[in-house]
């Protein structure tokens, strides 16, 4: 690996954003009461607030949030996350967000149909905003394409934003005590339309058109929100129809994939996990690459037409390892991630990284104990194998450019899933890596990821620095013999980076005959 100093100058090329570490809460099993409320999973709103009644009402920011969830999510914490999805996912397609304001006691208790389980609303949308402002990451909206209408989109977004004398933006301020607006830029067109669980699916053309009125009303509120259109892979008859239809008016184009190790096995292919897991990323960084031009197509479409060109950007809003046997909605999707599914999750942020320029947004599904690098229980919280990996892109992988590496011959050419994805002739090399430059006032610092997914080799490198006059070393290593290792609650350090610090002079002595990454092993 040759990271020369030549080429950390793009000027070209824009810095790789921490959106890319961007986060999903849904209100479905322990994500927000349990993971974001400190309390039952579906409290009853009057009951609560008898039990809050002296120090005030609910909706004033005075929920029991848990605080050890707060300092891991936090801009200030241990992940970093600028960006926050809400509500859902499906829970959204029923969703009616007027029944989360205002007085807690008077919230009415509701049926959702997503998961099939109730909602009490005593975390609604003022909680959500002040949740975002005290863990100091952006609000994300999606609205209730489903069972929602215009109107009520309209009225949300007014809420939200409105800065008149109008009713829902004095609404909004009699409710928050507060002058100044929500200001939620970002807004989601619909989760997952396209899905015949989703309540409300639609044809492409049927959700085209109806996106397209919403869009055009939604911007006569407010002008400057940044609208999402729905997707599906990115890959899809779907993307292509709505991308098509949509450009004029969505600014990022959402897209979901999850390598699922449940369900949709390789079936006709037994005892294929591992590499199930650890290839499973090519295929989003392939549905990546179709997304972007299936939005060069539309938009050469409209250069022939005449009109310029719109930047739109992949806006990657679920994303994640999920094993949907195990973590299935009866559990309320709690996994418990091993070995494995950290080694498929570093491939997944090393795609990321390595897409960024097409990625606006990447919203990892989800941030907490649903299928989530974080748990909770009452007392006390839990970092699984796949916390460490998104620690150290969301702290290091960011503000920099990315360096163009080699790529490696040795590749995987057995069965991957979905199986399309080798049958188009996509062989993933066995490692992965991608490397980031980083301007800082003392020069550059250089971040690199490198992933061996290679079953039994390690693999020796030679990481030069050409031109550098290195100053020091941080590595991070996470390696484990046994491929199906957890961090429990017993037991929760596990699986953890082993961290080495070295002088110029220590890395050139230690490693004169190169670096070793140890075969299924991830270093940083
Ligand atoms: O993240 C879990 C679910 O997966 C979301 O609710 C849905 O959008 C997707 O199918």
């Amino acid at each position: 690996l040759n990271l020369d100093i030549d080429r950390l100058v793009h000027p070209a090329e824009p810095p790789i954003t921490d959106k890319l570490y961007s986060g999903f809460l849904e209100h479905l099993g322990r994500c927000i009461y349990g993971g974001i409320v400190d309390s039952p999973k579906t409290p009853s709103p009057a009951k609560l607030l008898v039990k809050q009644d002296k120090s005030g009402p609910l909706y004033k920011g005075r929920l029991g949030w848990r605080k050890d969830v707060m300092s891991c999510l936090s801009k200030d914490g241990e992940l970093e996350i600028p960006m926050m999805r809400w509500p859902g996912g499906n829970f959204v397609s029923n969703y009616h967000w007027q029944d989360g304001i205002g007085p807690v006691s008077q919230r009415p208790k509701r049926i959702e149909l997503a998961w099939l389980s109730d909602e009490s609303n005593i975390f609604g949308t003022d909680e959500f905003i002040d949740y975002c402002r005290a863990i100091g990451s952006e609000p994300y909206i999606c609205l209730n394409m489903g069972t929602g209408t215009l109107e009520e989109a309209l009225s949300w977004l007014e809420y939200c934003n409105g800065t008149g004398d109008t009713h829902w933006a004095e609404l909004r301020r009699k409710h928050t005590g507060r002058k100044e607006p929500h200001n939620v830029k970002y807004w989601g067109l619909g989760n997952e339309m396209w899905g015949p669980w989703q309540v409300g699916n639609l044809l492409p053309s049927e959700y085209a058109r109806k996106a397209r009125q919403w869009a055009h009303a939604l911007k006569l509120v407010d002008p400057s929100i940044c609208l999402v259109s729905c997707g599906e892979t990115g890959a899809s008859e779907w993307d292509r129809e709505v991308i098509q239809a949509l450009l004029p008016w969505a600014d990022m184009h959402s897209i979901h994939f999850y390598t699922m190790l449940g369900h949709d096995k390789m079936s006709s292919v037994p005892g294929l996990d591992y590499e199930k897991n650890v290839f499973g990323a090519v295929a989003a960084e392939k549905h990546i690459e179709v997304c972007k031009s299936l939005i060069d197509m539309a938009n050469i479409g409209r250069t022939i037409e005449r009109m310029p060109a719109r930047d739109m950007k992949i806006c990657f809003d679920e994303w994640n390892v999920w094993d949907d046997v195990k973590a299935a909605g009866s559990n309320g999707l709690e996994q418990v991630y091993d070995y494995t599914d950290m080694l498929g999750f570093c491939a997944w942020l090393n795609v990321l990284v390595r897409k960024h320029k097409d990625i606006g947004i990447a919203c990892l599904a989800q941030s907490v104990n649903v299928i989530s690098p974080l748990m909770t229980r009452p007392d006390g919280i839990l970092r699984q194998t796949l916390y460490y990996p998104l620690e150290l892109f969301s702290k290091y992988m960011k503000h920099g450019h990315l360096l163009q590496l080699p790529s490696f011959p040795d590749v995987y050419t057995g069965p991957t899933y979905p199986v399309y994805i080798q049958q188009a002739g996509y062989n993933p090399s066995y490692i992965d890596s991608v490397a980031v430059s980083v301007k800082t006032p003392e020069g550059f610092s250089i971040r690199v990821s490198v992933l061996n997914r290679h079953p039994t080799a390690d693999w020796v490198t030679n990481i030069a620095f050409s031109g550098f006059d290195l100053k020091s070393v941080r590595i991070h290593e996470i390696y484990h013999d046994d491929l199906i290792a957890k961090n429990t609650f017993e037991d929760p350090y596990n699986v953890k980076p082993v961290s080495t610090s070295l002088s110029k002079e220590g890395w050139e002595t230690e490693y004169a005959n190169g670096f070793t990454v140890k075969k299924h092993s991830w270093a940083f």
